[in-house]
């Protein structure tokens, strides 16, 4: 095993490598020195690398494009974008770790950059045959990793095994937390808790946690509770408790600007929010409008956020998702008056000379558009850090305290809100009870929490799309991840959901969530509830499999999610699946993604069992048919309200009964499939 680390300048210090093995070598400041491509540090960081043409590129966790990374420019910058639509280059975590593999010699490296600003990966879009990654700043950690000595069916495996190693232990979420979940944009009262679980229990549809979005919060303030949707919040709690359900609250990162908001008060007083060159506070708004941004770089702001998770821990409360903490900005004090003073002025062009119109009303559009996460406010407000962090990114040095600009460690701040309630449980004894994801990450957070993709579409294309995201996010340390089934956006349909949910069986994270305003995509609301039951009951019956599975994973840093060709690197079909993944130890799966289908053609790399589950599987017999099939490619059809899985030929899988939530599993009844 080779692990290179070439640290260049007085990169800022980030904890996502925490382990650097013993026999890893540290190289300073020479260019000449990396053992693939070249390093120029002449003005700013970049690195180049040829590829042969059927090099391939993996990793780079939640981001748009293939499994296959190549062809595309990826910025790696946390963004509040809820349009994940083909272009875009950005999404919500920033995870700057790949591998290129050449298929034709059977080897791989691995490189993880390790710098918090804005870096831009080209894998191939400017020029076909070259990776180029670039960043602004010169200070920057780049480790390589190889293994020469790895068989050429372990090599990709084995480089990312490493490099999990190096950034320590993916987060466990409790057992309870592999049940199926219900959220949806608007649940916020008593009434919400009831009805959900009501018509689960009516429709025979298993759950374990019911979620809160902001509206549970007293005018969106985080840490307080809406009286008038929930007059007593621990009571309705416990109530949800007694039928073992979580309760599951959103935080937001910004805290609402107010100063007769006890928590904004404590804040402003003990000087823990991010602050503007001139000293005054950084104001911009998200939900609750203008509100003031923790300074989770700091670690006494950590501190003191994380303690406020306390709270809401004393009313019952046992799972929480961290959002909008890229930080998400809709727009700040200063952005908003000036785009409203120039929305001014062009009217008043538009109004006096006709000839320049068309252009103006795109000019005004833009306006209005550019006021959100406008890269100006990121680049006007400061962190302090301690001076040994800060390296060669400190604006300015005071008492052993240095302010670093958000804008040159924008990719840290999700991470850090993350790292602040993690590390409140964890000091209390129960980072393994509860249930942490957040929106925002960068690699590190893997540790202490999952994450979910965003804000996902009601979109066929969206169940590949995540598809494809799982695999780069189990590389990058993220094991507890899914996407918001039946989309986020948008209005599903019956059929959409389905097919949502027959792929969220198999993720950690099994959540149907959606926004305000679309069409209500909880599961009773459509025809037929027993198909979905039955879905939701595979999932139940797998349950402890996929957990094992899931904390084997954690434990020996491997993926749980794998594309074919990290198994089957020489098999040249394999490879280049895109739309198919290895689970675990056994399991391969194969979601259908296209409206209409009545089954999909499915690459078998060996010989496999053919699982399938339909609506009556969890009844009296128990029983999933299974079919031996050859190695090779097979139309395999599968309704809607079936899930059809493959078993590798040797393995056997047991299975539980299904039961209404985790806590009654009879984990001692269990039958088998596959080789039994
Ligand atoms: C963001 C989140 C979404 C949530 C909404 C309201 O868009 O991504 O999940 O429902 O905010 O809180």
């Amino acid at each position: 095993m080779t692990v290179e680390k070439h640290i260049f300048g007085k990169p800022f210090y980030i904890d996502s490598v925490i382990n650097f093995p013993p026999y890893g070598k540290t190289f300073t400041d020479e260019p000449k020195n990396f053992p693939v491509g070249k390093i120029d540090i002449q003005d700013d960081f970049k690195f180049t690398c040829k590829m042969n043409e059927d090099d391939m590129i993996f990793g780079l966790g939640e981001a748009m494009g293939g499994i296959n990374k190549r062809g595309r420019i990826y910025k790696s910058w946390c963004n509040d974008d809820p349009h994940h639509t083909e272009e875009k280059e950005s999404l919500y975590g920033a995870h700057n770790f790949l591998v290129v593999y050449s298929p034709s010699i059977q080897k791989a490296f691995g490189l993880y950059f390790d710098y918090p600003g804005m870096l831009e990966i080209d894998a191939g879009f400017t020029k076909i045959d070259e990776l180029v990654v670039h960043s602004e700043k010169t200070d920057i950690a780049v480790y390589f990793i190889a293994d020469d000595s790895a068989s050429p069916d372990s090599v990709v495996k084995s480089i990312v095994s490493e490099f999990r190693k190096m950034i320590g232990q993916s987060y466990i979420a409790p057992f309870w937390a592999m049940g199926f979940m219900q959220s949806r944009w608007g649940y916020g009262s008593e009434q919400d808790l009831v009805r959900v679980y009501e018509n689960h229990k009516k429709h025979n549809l298993p759950l374990d946690a019911i979620f809160l979005d902001i509206d549970y919060m007293d005018e969106f303030k985080d840490f307080t509770v809406n009286k008038e949707n929930l007059p007593n919040f621990a009571a309705a709690v416990k109530k949800m408790n007694d039928k073992n359900i979580h309760v599951v609250p959103i935080i937001d990162a910004g805290i609402k600007a107010d100063d007769t908001f006890d928590v904004d008060v404590e804040g402003v007083k003990n000087d823990f929010y991010c602050k503007k060159a001139d000293g005054s506070l950084l104001a911009a708004a998200v939900w609750p409008n203008l509100s003031h941004f923790p300074d989770f770089l700091n670690s006494d702001a950590r501190r003191w956020f994380g303690e406020k998770y306390k709270i809401l821990l004393d009313a019952g409360v046992d799972g929480f998702w961290n959002d909008m903490n890229e930080p998400a900005l809709f727009y700040s004090e200063d952005g908003i008056k000036e785009a409203a003073n120039k929305l001014i002025e062009l009217s008043n062009k538009v109004l006096s000379d006709d000839n320049t119109q068309d252009k103006i009303s795109w000019q005004m559009s833009d306006t209005i558009w550019n006021v959100k996460n406008a890269m100006k406010d990121y680049a006007s407000f400061y962190h302090t850090v301690d001076e040994k962090e800060a390296g060669n990114f400190a604006v300015s040095v005071k008492n052993g305290k240095a302010t670093v600009c958000h804008k040159d460690v924008h990719n840290l701040y999700g991470f850090n809100m993350t790292k602040a309630a993690s590390e409140y449980f964890d000091s209390i004894g129960k980072k393994s009870d509860i249930l942490l994801f957040s929106r925002a990450s960068f690699i590190g957070a893997h540790r202490y929490g999952g994450v979910w993709t965003g804000d996902n579409n009601s979109w066929w294309s969206h169940i590949l799309l995540c598809l494809k995201m799982l695999p780069s996010l189990n590389m990058c340390g993220f094991l507890y991840t899914g996407c918001d089934l039946g989309g986020f956006g948008c209005n599903t349909n019956r059929e959409l959901l389905l097919r949502f949910l027959a792929l969220g069986v198999f993720t950690p994270l099994m959540r149907n969530h959606s926004a305000l305003g679309t069409r209500e995509q909880e599961c009773y609301n459509f025809e037929n509830t027993e198909d979905f039951a039955g879905i939701l009951n595979l999932r139940y019956r797998l349950i402890p499999y996929l957990y094992d599975q899931y904390k084997k994973a954690s434990e020996n840093n491997t993926m749980y999610f794998r594309p074919l060709a990290f198994d089957y690197p020489t098999d040249k079909i394999a490879l280049r699946i895109e739309d198919q993944l290895m689970l675990g130890e056994d399991l391969m799966i194969a979601p259908i993604y296209e409206a209409n289908a009545k089954g999909r053609f499915v690459y078998l790399p060996e010989e496999m069992y053919c699982l399938r589950s339909s609506h009556n599987h969890g009844s009296e017999e128990g029983i999933i048919p299974q079919e031996l099939l050859k190695a090779g490619t097979h139309f395999v059809e599968c309704a809607p309200n079936e899930v059809v899985f493959f078993v590798k030929k040797t393995s056997r899988i047991p299975l539980v009964d299904a039961a209404e939530n985790t806590k009654s599993l009879d984990l001692n009844k269990v039958t088998f499939v596959g080789a039994v």
